[in-house]
C-alpha cells in the first residue's frame, strides 16, 4: 500500500457536532441560517433581503464595538499602535455597514408597507450593536484623553505638532475616522429611512423621522471636530 493511503480523508469532519462538514459545525451554519424566516412564512419575499441587512449589521456592530472596547483597552495600557490595528478594523465595520444600506433600497417603498406591518413594534433604537458602541467609544474617548494628561500634550498642539507627536496625532486620527464613520452611517441611514418610507412619518416605536434628520449632527468626540476650527483660527491669527 502506497504512503498516501494511509492518510486520513481530510473531507471528513473532526470537529464536535452533527453538521456534514467542519466548515458547517464550526461556523454554527446550521443554525445561522435558520435566523431567517423561510419562504413559507414571508409575507413578501424581501423579508429576507431585510433580514440579512440587519443580521448582518448587528455581525458588524459586535466585531466593531468588540474592537473598540479592546483598543479603549490598550489605550489604557499605554498599547497605542495595537489599539490603532484595532480602530482601523472598527471603522471598517462600519463602512461596511454604510455601503450594505444601499441594498434596502431596491426594495419597493410601496411593497415595503407590507413587511413594516409585521415588525411590531422593531426598532432601530433597539440596535444592540450600536447600544455596545456608543459607551465603548466613550471609554476609548476616555482613554484617549487621559493619555493627553499623562503625556502633557494639549489637543491642540497633538495637530500644531503632529509630526513630533507621531503616536498620539495617529490616535486621535483614528478617533476621527471611527466617529466619522459613525456618522456617516447615520446620514445614510436617514437618506434610506427618507427614501423608503418618507420623511415626515412616524417610526415603529413612535419616533418621528424628523428626530433622525437632527440625529445626523450627534458625533462621539465633539473636541476632535473642534480643534479643527481652533486650527482654522490659529492659523488667520497667526
Ligand atoms: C428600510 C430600512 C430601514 C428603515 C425604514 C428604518 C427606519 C428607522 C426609523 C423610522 C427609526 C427611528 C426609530 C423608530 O423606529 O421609531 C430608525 C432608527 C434606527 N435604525 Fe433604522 N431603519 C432601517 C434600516 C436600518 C438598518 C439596516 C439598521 C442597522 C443596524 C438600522 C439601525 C437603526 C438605528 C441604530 C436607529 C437608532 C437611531 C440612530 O442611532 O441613529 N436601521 N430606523
Amino acid at each position: 500500500m502506497s504512503p498516501e493511503a494511509w492518510e486520513p480523508p481530510l473531507n471528513r469532519p473532526v470537529l464536535p457536532g452533527t453538521a456534514r462538514t467542519d466548515y458547517e459545525r464550526y461556523l454554527n451554519m446550521e443554525e445561522l441560517l435558520a435566523l431567517q424566516k423561510g419562504a413559507d412564512e414571508w409575507v413578501h419575499r424581501d423579508e429576507l433581503l431585510f433580514q440579512v441587512v440587519h443580521q448582518s449589521s448587528e455581525l458588524w456592530l459586535k466585531l466593531c464595538w468588540n474592537d473598540t472596547a479592546g483598543a479603549a483597552e490598550l489605550v489604557g495600557d499605554g498599547d497605542i499602535p495595537s489599539a490603532l490595528r484595532l480602530l482601523g478594523r472598527a471603522s471598517m465595520c462600519l463602512r461596511f455597514i454604510t455601503g450594505q444600506l444601499d441594498m434596502l433600497e431596491q426594495m419597493s417603498p410601496w411593497e415595503y408597507q407590507e413587511i413594516r406591518k409585521v415588525l411590531g413594534h422593531g426598532s432601530g433604537f433597539d440596535s444592540p450593536g450600536v447600544k455596545e458602541l456608543r459607551p465603548a467609544m466613550a471609554r476609548l474617548g476616555e482613554a484617549f484623553h487621559a493619555t493627553l494628561v499623562q503625556a502633557g500634550v494639549p489637543l491642540l498642539d497633538v495637530y500644531v505638532h503632529g509630526r513630533e507627536h507621531e503616536e498620539l496625532y495617529q490616535l486621535a486620527e483614528a478617533l476621527m475616522e471611527l466617529d466619522e464613520w459613525l456618522q456617516t452611517w447615520r446620514i445614510r441611514h436617514y437618506r434610506v429611512v427618507a427614501r423608503v418610507i418618507g420623511d415626515r412619518v412616524i417610526g415603529t416605536q413612535g419616533t418621528p423621522v424628523e428626530v433622525l434628520g437632527r440625529l445626523i449632527h450627534r458625533v462621539e468626540y465633539p473636541e476632535l471636530w473642534d480643534v479643527r476650527n481652533e486650527l482654522t483660527a490659529l492659523s488667520q491669527s497667526t
